[in-house]
C-alpha cells in the first residue's frame, strides 16, 4: 500500500543485498516510520516477539523469512540439519496464537527437506520465503474482491448512504504483507467509489486499531472515527454499524474464531442487534487440525506492564505512562474465540462461505480428512 505516496510492503528483501530482511517496524506507528534491516534468526525471532512485526499473515512472512536467514546460518556452520532445528524451535517458541507462524516454518523445513545439499537448501528457502510473502498478498487481495460484493450489497440497499462497517485490532496492510484482510473489502469498495465509513476499535492495551489500522486507513484517504474499545455495542443499538468485519489469527476448520481480545463481545453485540458478523481470513490462517477452538487454541498471555501502562507521542518523543495504580496487578489476554454460531461467514481467497467444518471443507476440499 501507499505510505506518502510510495508503495510498500511490511517485508521485503533488500534490493541490493539479498541476505538482508527490511520490515517496517511497527512500534513507532503513527509517529515514526522507521525501516529495520533483519540478518539473523535470533534477530528475527525478537522482531516477531517485542512485535515489530505483528498480525497473523505478516508473523507467518516473517517466519518464512526467518527460516531463510536460517538455511543461511545454518550453512555456515557444518552441522546444517541441527541448526536448522534449533532456529525452527527459536521462532516457533516467539508467539503462540498466531497458526501462520507454524504453517510458515513446516512448508520451508519440508521444501527444504526435499532437495539434496546445503547450497540447494538455501537456494528452496528463499524460493519459499518470497512464495510465502507473494501468497499472501494475492490472497488478501481477492479477500478484497470477494468482500466487496458484501458491501455492494450493502449499499445498495442504504441506497447511498455510507457503508458503516467496524473492525477491531488491525487485519489491515500492516498486518499482512500488502492489502489486509478485513481492510481488503474495505480498500476496494472505497476504491471503488461506494461510500464507506469505518469505526476503529482503539484495542487496548496495545492500541493496534487506534494507532495502526486508523494510521493505514488514513493512509488511503478512507473516512472512519476511533471509538473507545467498549462502544460498539452502542453504536450498534442504535442502528449506525451494518458491518462488523474483523480479521483471525487461527480459525478451526469447524469455523471457530481466534482473534484479538474483545471480539467475542462485538461478536455477542452483533448477534443481539442482527448485525452481520465477517470474518476475513486467507486460508494460511486456518487450523486444519483443531476442531474446538475455545478448549484447543493456545491463548498468548503478554506481559502485564502493556495493561498498566499507555504510551504515546508527545513533544517530539515517544512517552509511557503508569494508568493503575502501582500496586495492583494485571492480565494481559492477547485474544479470545468466538464460536462458529456467532460469525455469519468468513471470507476467504475462494469465497464466502458459512462458519462450519463442510462449507470450509467444501471451499477446500484438499484439507478433508
Ligand atoms: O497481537 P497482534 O497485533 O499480532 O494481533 C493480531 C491482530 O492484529 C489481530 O488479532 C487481527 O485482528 C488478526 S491478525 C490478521
Amino acid at each position: 500500500m501507499n505510505v506518502g505516496g510510495q508503495h510498500f510492503r511490511t517485508i521485503w528483501l533488500k534490493p541490493e543485498d539479498d541476505r538482508i530482511v527490511q520490515l517496517i517496524d511497527q512500534r513507532f506507528l503513527p509517529h515514526q516510520f522507521i525501516v529495520e534491516e533483519v540478518t539473523t534468526v535470533a534477530g528475527m525471532a525478537a522482531a516477531i516477539r517485542e512485535m515489530h512485526v505483528r498480525g497473523a499473515g505478516l508473523i507467518g512472512a516473517a517466519a518464512g523469512y526467518g527460516m531463510y536467514l536460517a538455511a543461511l546460518e545454518s550453512a555456515a556452520t557444518g552441522s546444517f540439519e541441527g541448526e536448522l532445528q534449533r532456529a525452527a524451535a527459536q521462532l516457533r517458541a516467539t508467539r503462540p496464537t498466531a497458526v501462520n507462524l507454524a504453517w510458515a516454518i513446516e512448508r520451508q523445513l519440508r521444501a527444504m527437506g526435499e532437495s539434496q545439499g546445503e547450497l540447494a537448501k538455501v537456494a528452496i528457502a528463499l524460493q519459499t520465503a518470497r512464495a510465502i510473502a507473494e501468497e499472501d498478498a494475492e490472497h488478501c487481495r481477492r479477500i478484497g474482491e470477494h468482500g466487496l460484493d458484501l458491501i455492494r450489497e450493502i449499499a445498495r440497499r442504504k441506497g447511498g448512504q455510507p457503508v458503516n462497517v467496524l473492525t477491531h485490532c488491525n487485519a489491515g496492510w500492516l498486518a499482512f504483507v500488502d492489502h489486509g484482510s478485513a481492510t481488503a473489502p474495505i480498500y476496494a469498495a472505497h476504491d471503488a467509489g461506494l461510500p464507506v465509513h469505518v469505526w476503529v476499535d482503539e484495542t487496548r492495551p496495545r492500541n493496534q486499531g487506534s494507532k495502526l489500522t486508523a494510521w493505514e486507513l488514513g493512509e488511503h484517504g478512507v473516512p472512519h472515527t476511533v471509538i473507545a474499545d467498549n462502544t460498539g455495542g452502542h453504536l450498534m443499538q442504535r442502528g449506525e454499524v451494518d458491518l462488523v468485519l474483523v480479521g483471525t489469527d487461527r480459525t478451526t476448520y469447524t469455523g471457530d474464531v481466534a482473534n484479538k481480545i474483545g471480539t467475542y463481545l462485538k461478536a455477542l453485540a452483533a448477534k443481539d442487534n442482527e448485525v452481520p458478523f465477517y470474518v476475513a481470513l486467507p486460508s494460511s490462517s486456518f487450523d486444519w487440525k483443531m476442531r474446538d477452538g475455545l478448549k484447543e487454541i493456545p491463548i498468548e498471555e503478554r506481559g502485564s506492564d502493556e495493561v498498566k501502562h499507555a504510551d504515546g507521542w508527545a513533544e517530539g518523543r515517544h512517552v509511557e505512562v503508569r494508568v493503575t495504580p502501582e500496586a495492583s496487578d494485571a492480565a494481559n489476554y492477547g485474544f479470545d474465540v468466538t464460536p462458529r454460531r456467532l460469525v455469519s461467514g468468513l471470507i476467504t481467497e475462494r469465497g464466502v462461505c458459512a462458519a462450519d467444518e463442510r462449507s470450509i471443507l467444501a471451499l477446500f476440499p484438499e484439507h478433508a480428512p
